[in-house]
C-alpha cells in the first residue's frame, strides 16, 4: 500500500500573524481522509508552524534548501538547520526554483544526497514545460530530471523520496493536466523508476501531481490508480479548499 498524501506549498505568501491564522484555521477543520498532510510555510514561520502543530498528524514541511552542509552561502538554509527546528521532510526541485533560480538537476542531486545523509524526506518536484508537451517531449524531459537528479541513488534510498509530477503548464495556470494525462504520466513515472531499481522500489514510492487542484477537480484526479496524492499551490492557503482536496482521496 503507497502512502497517500497531500502537501500544501505555501510558496512565498503568509506573514507570520497570517501563517498563524491559517494554521488555526486548518486545525479546527475534520480530516476524513487516510492522507499524510503536509504543509511547507516560508522560513521565518517553520517554528512557530511546528510549535503549533506540535500534537497535530499536520506535518510541517521546508520549500527548498541548500546542498551544502554549512559555510559561506549568504542567505542559504541547510539541512542540518532544518533539522534542529524537527523539519524533516524537505521539496525539492520545485519548477519555480529551477526557472527563477536557475537550479539544475546537477544541484539537486546534491540537495537530494545532503538531505538524505541528514536522515530528511524528499518531495521531489520535477515536470516538462509546455513547449515539451507540445513537440511530444514531456517524456523524455521527465525521464531525464529524474535520470540527473535522482539515478545515483540506492534502492533503499527511496523509501525516504516522494515524487511530485508537476507539469510547468499547469502550475498556478488553473488549467489542469486531465485526469488521463496525469495517470498516463505517472504511470511513465513508475515503469522509469522500475527499469532501474525495480518492481517492489516502483511500486512504493508515492507518486504526487500537482497543479492547479482544486477542490473542484482533486476527487477525479486523485481516482487514477498511479496518482497517490497532490501537490497544493494555490488551494493550499484556504483552510476550507485545502480540507476538501485532502479528504477527496
Ligand atoms: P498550484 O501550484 O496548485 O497553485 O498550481 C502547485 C505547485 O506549485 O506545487
Amino acid at each position: 500500500m503507497r502512502t497517500k498524501i497531500v502537501a500544501g506549498n505555501w510558496k512565498m505568501n503568509m506573514n507570520f500573524s497570517e501563517t498563524k491564522d491559517l494554521i488555526n484555521a486548518l486545525s479546527a477543520q475534520s480530516q476524513t481522509s487516510d492522507a499524510k498532510v503536509m504543509i511547507a510555510p516560508t522560513y521565518t514561520n517553520l517554528p512557530s508552524a511546528v510549535e503549533a502543530l506540535e500534537n497535530s498528524s499536520i506535518e510541517v514541511i521546508a520549500q527548498n534548501m541548500h546542498f551544502a552542509e554549512n559555510g559561506a552561502y549568504t542567505g542559504e538554509i541547510s539541512a542540518s538547520m532544518l533539522k534542529s527546528i524537527d523539519i524533516s521532510t524537505v521539496i525539492l526541485g520545485h519548477s519555480e526554483r529551477r526557472a527563477y533560480f536557475n537550479e539544475t538537476d546537477a544541484d539537486l542531486a546534491k540537495k537530494v544526497s545532503q538531505a538524505l545523509a541528514n536522515e530528511m524526506a524528499v518531495v521531489f518536484c520535477f515536470g516538462e514545460e509546455l513547449e515539451d508537451r507540445k513537440s511530444s517531449q514531456e517524456e523524455a524531459v521527465v525521464k531525464s530530471q529524474l535520470k540527473n537528479a535522482l539515478f545515483h541513488l540506492e534502492a533503499d534510498d527511496f523509501k525516504h523520496i516522494v515524487l511530485a509530477y508537476e507539469p510547468v503548464w499547469a502550475i498556478g495556470t488553473g488549467e489542469t493536466a486531465s485526469p488521463e494525462q496525469a495517470q498516463d504520466m505517472h504511470a511513465f513515472i513508475r515503469k522509469t523508476i522500475a527499469s532501474k531499481y525495480g518492481d517492489e522500489v516502483a511500486d512504493s514510492v508515492s507518486i504526487l501531481y500537482g497543479g492547479s487542484v482544486k477542490p473542484g477537480n482533486a476527487q477525479e484526479i486523485f481516482s487514477k490508480p498511479d496518482v497517490d496524492g497532490g501537490l497544493i499551490g494555490g488551494a493550499s492557503l484556504k483552510a476550507d479548499d485545502f480540507f476538501t482536496i485532502v479528504n477527496a482521496i
